[in-house]
């Protein structure tokens, strides 16, 4: 296994890595594009921090790459769609920073109040001036946090030991959730214009690309001062000169730029009172081992192929989640593998309806194992959980899931409702403690079959003689029939059969039987 290393990581991070059974780690830092492109051709595995940059081209290149592994937090350096597509796990190490980035976050904070660059490069000049440098309390101000993720509650936990008072705005975090933290939770514009401080947590996404532009600072109170240690970008850098010039602004402290590293002729260069560091939230010993650490470890597990925790590309479940749902991952695909297999021409919606115990229960992953079971058929080794979603959307399919708290018959059932061009056709199974994986019903007739092996499935009219002459053409063709199970809804009408078989049924015998008159469809199925 190659395992890429195109940023420098912390050595103890590089033991792991070289510890992981039949590893080879080759550093390579500073390539460009071009150089990436041409080294990542064979690798497993790509370990990067936020200098790489992870492009389309570069994931297009790879031809073996499983996994890659950000030692930070940010993945916008990464080209996550396109990883997702190929079916390649993005994993970041979202904890072992934590407590750095939030303890620069406040260095900045206090620097920039009382002027600590500055009057440090005066009394280095040999001057011995005490005016020009008063400062502000924090006691008794409001702190805006933009952002209550792990950074900015433990920003806001520090600002409160300062005596601040604390608003926050997030909108996925809950009300119950900010009370405990002792924030107040305020709309955006209400947090904006209430903040003394206003300090930014948040990841740079399409939404909080320019949250604080001109407009924003127009809102804000004269003098307020300004923190960003999260992602250039999330302040609009222009607007920010703009407002520190005219003195709307008092100062800023700002760790990371729209473009790194900053530009020699960059306008925040020559902006008043502003405080600068080069990117360096996590540059500690301590966050530059954990995440190291964390990222190698695990890159190791996906490589080993076992359960792993930080993907960005997949629902996390915990290890219990896991344990609980690991049975119904097995029934979900090999459901899905079936639909694959019984449904001819396109399929224009899915929906996936859970039943009884597993409604209480995220449910994303047993989905995603529908469509891997489904779109591995087509697609083969192509597909994993990563990109079977994208394939399915790709390909035209809606997908829904449904909750129902309880099941009329089972403690637990998925059925798959699809939608195709004959019409609305069903599957359910269940997971029978004693027995595993069931097929319960099809297309409304009941039945109890492990979905597994090789299996001939028909629908065919409930006449005398069906089963006879279905199986003299399979004895015909030297096929062991080893069970069978016949669903029907009333004697005389239709019936459904399905017959587990020894070996894979030809194309030539299912022609042969779908001729047997009576016979609507047949189909060799192999779960
Ligand atoms: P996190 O995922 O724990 O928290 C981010 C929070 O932002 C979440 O609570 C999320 O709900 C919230 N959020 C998302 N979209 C939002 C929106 N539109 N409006 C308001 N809130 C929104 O992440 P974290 O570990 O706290 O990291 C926060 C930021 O700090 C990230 O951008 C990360 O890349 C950056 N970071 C920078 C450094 C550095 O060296 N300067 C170090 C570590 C992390
Ligand atoms: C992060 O996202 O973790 C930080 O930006 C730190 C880094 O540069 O890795």
């Amino acid at each position: 296994m190659y395992i890429l290393v195109s940023d420098d990581i912390s050595e103890l991070g590089m033991e792991k890595l070289q510890a992981i059974p039949g590893a080879s780690v080759v550093v390579k830092t500073g390539m460009s594009e071009a150089e990436l492109v041409r080294e990542i051709a064979e690798a497993d595995a790509l370990i990067v921090r936020s200098q790489t940059k992870v492009t389309a081209a570069v994931i297009e290149a790879a031809k073996n790459l499983k996994v890659i592994g950000r030692a930070g937090v940010g993945v916008d350096n990464i080209d996550v769609t396109a990883a997702t597509k190929r079916g390649i796990i993005v994993i970041n190490a979202p904890d072992g920073n934590t407590i750095s980035a939030a303890e620069h976050t406040f260095a900045m904070l206090i620097s920039m109040a009382r002027k600590i660059p500055q009057a440090d490069a005066s009394i280095r000049a040999k001057k011995w001036d005490r005016k020009s440098f008063i400062g502000v309390e924090l006691r008794g101000k409001t702190l805006a946090v933009l952002g209550l993720g792990r950074i900015g509650t433990e920003v806001a936990k520090r600002a409160q030991a300062f005596g601040m008072r604390v608003v926050g705005y997030d909108p996925f975090v809950t009300e119950e959730r900010a009370q405990k933290l002792g924030i107040q939770k305020l709309p955006l514009e209400q947090a904006i214009e209430e903040g003394d401080f206003i300090t930014v947590h948040t990841p740079l996404t399409k939404e909080t690309r320019h949250m604080l532009n001109a407009d924003a600072f127009r809102r804000m109170k004269d003098g307020v001062r300004i923190v960003n240690c999260a992602r250039g970008g999330i302040i609009d850098e222009q607007a920010l000169c703009e407002a520190l010039h005219s003195g709307k602004v008092a100062g800023a402290a700002i760790d990371v730029f729209e473009q790194e590293p900053l530009a020699p002729d960059h306008p925040l260069l020559s902006a008043p009172n502003v405080v600068m560091t080069p990117h360096l939230g996590a540059s500690t010993v301590e966050a530059q081992v954990n995440v190291a650490i964390d990222v190698a470890e695990e890159v190791g597990r996906i490589l080993q192929g076992l359960p792993f925790r930080n993907a960005v590309n997949l629902p996390s479940l915990t290890a219990e989640q896991k344990a609980f749902l690991e049975p119904y991952l097995t029934l979900g695909e090999r459901l899905g593998l079936f639909v694959a297999q019984w449904l001819d021409g396109p399929v224009a919606a899915l929906e996936v309806t859970y039943g009884g115990e597993l409604a209480d229960q995220d449910v994303s992953f047993v989905t995603r194992t529908v469509l891997k079971g489904w779109f591995g058929y087509k697609y083969a080794d192509e597909v994993n959980y990563v990109n079977a979603p994208f394939l399915a959307e790709q390909s035209g399919l809606t997908i829904r899931e449904v909750k129902q708290p309880k099941s009329r018959v089972f403690t637990n059932l998925i059925t798959l409702s699809v939608q195709s061009a004959d019409g609305v056709h069903r599957i359910s199974g269940t997971l029978n403690n004693g027995f595993g994986p069931r097929i319960v019903e099809i297309d409304g007739y009941t039945l109890d079959v492990a979905p597994e092996g090789k299996m001939l499935f028909t629908h065919h009219v409930d006449q005398p003689g069906m089963i006879g002459r279905i199986g003299t053409l399979l004895g015909d063709a030297g096929v062991n029939i080893a069970a069978m199970q016949v669903g029907r809804k009333e004697s005389g009408g239709e019936a459904i059969m399905i017959l587990s078989v020894d070996k894979m049924v030809s194309d030539d015998v299912v022609a042969k039987i779908g001729e047997v008159p009576g016979i609507r469809s047949v189909r060799a199925i192999d779960l």
